[in-house]
């Protein structure tokens, strides 16, 4: 496995790959990877003849008073768990690489970018689009893997995708938990012991909101709040949002008639969480 830099060089070993006919598919993420990656790399390989694995923190999604300072990295850590879910390739470029000093062009997106995370993180989203487009521009891969944990990013790529006309299919993959139910995320690696323990109460609310809905509830107010009073049982726990919305175009539902998301953000202490789950009524 190879760790590339330069976007000329992987546009050459691309080309190299695509000459002898292979497919080829992208995992884009910002390192500090943990099993949650490893299983969307191991997707990526069982489906791809060559893999690119993306390691890049993206400074144009983090806002001002946000952590893309304190972002955790380890790129030698990130080599090691790539090559043995094997992966071909580590692109990890500096931002200089990726953003010319005078880039203005940006990828924006409205309506499914204002709701949910876009509520606090409004311009992280035109972030995430722009840096997605340029990773497509420069693999140009058939399939790009992305986790359900970011559920309003996965249906935010799937949408730019189908309205910018990329040619590639977008994989979404399952949330990987630790044992307890936490959703693995690089963030976790901020919380102390304390708040780790205090942070189990993200999974437990939605597991609690989950019952409802398959015990018939159809009233996403009375989900909700169920989700918020659980939430609030744990003293370290500032809840940002909690929301049930519609599968596919993010927008708040009322009556739960068809596919949802049950999304939700909580401060844990200083740190940020997200978690989620999918539901679709039986028909
Ligand atoms: O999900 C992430 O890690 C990032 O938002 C992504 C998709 C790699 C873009 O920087």
């Amino acid at each position: 496995m190879q760790i590339v830099t330069t976007i000329e060089e992987l546009r050459s070993i691309v080309k190299w790959w695509r000459g002898e006919g292979h497919s080829v598919g992208l995992v884009p993420t910002m390192g500090y990877l943990h099993e949650g990656h490893k299983s969307l790399i191991e997707k990526a390989v069982s489906e791809n003849g060559r893999v690119v694995v993306s390691d890049f923190v993206n400074p144009t999604q983090f806002g001002a008073n946000e952590d893309l300072s304190t972002y955790p990295r380890d790129i030698d850590r990130d080599a090691a768990l790539c090559e043995a879910a094997g992966a071909d390739v580590i692109f990890h470029p500096t931002p200089e690489e990726m953003y010319a000093p005078d880039s203005c062009t940006f990828v924006d997106m409205d309506r499914l970018t204002k709701g949910l995370c876009g509520k606090t993180r409004p311009t992280h989203f035109c972030g995430v689009c722009t840096v997605v487009s340029k990773l497509f521009n420069i693999v140009t891969p058939d399939r790009a893997y992305f986790g359900q944990k970011d559920a309003q990013q996965l249906a935010v790529i799937r949408r730019m995708v189908r309205d910018l006309n990329f040619n590639i299919v977008i994989v979404g993959c399952p949330i990987v938990r630790e044992q307890d139910g936490l959703a693995m995320s690089s963030r976790n690696t901020y919380l102390s012991e304390k708040e780790r323990k205090a942070a189990l109460v993200l999974h437990k609310s939605l597991t609690v909101g989950e019952e409802l809905l398959h015990a018939g509830e159809k009233d996403a107010e009375k989900v909700k709040a169920a989700i918020l009073k659980q939430i609030r049982t744990e003293p370290l726990a500032r809840v940002d949002y909690v929301e049930l919305v519609d599968a596919e175009n993010l927008e708040p539902v009322k009556k739960i008639d068809g596919p949802i998301l049950a999304a939700l953000a909580v401060y844990i202490g200083k740190t940020r969480l997200i978690d989620n789950f999918s539901y679709a009524p039986e028909t």
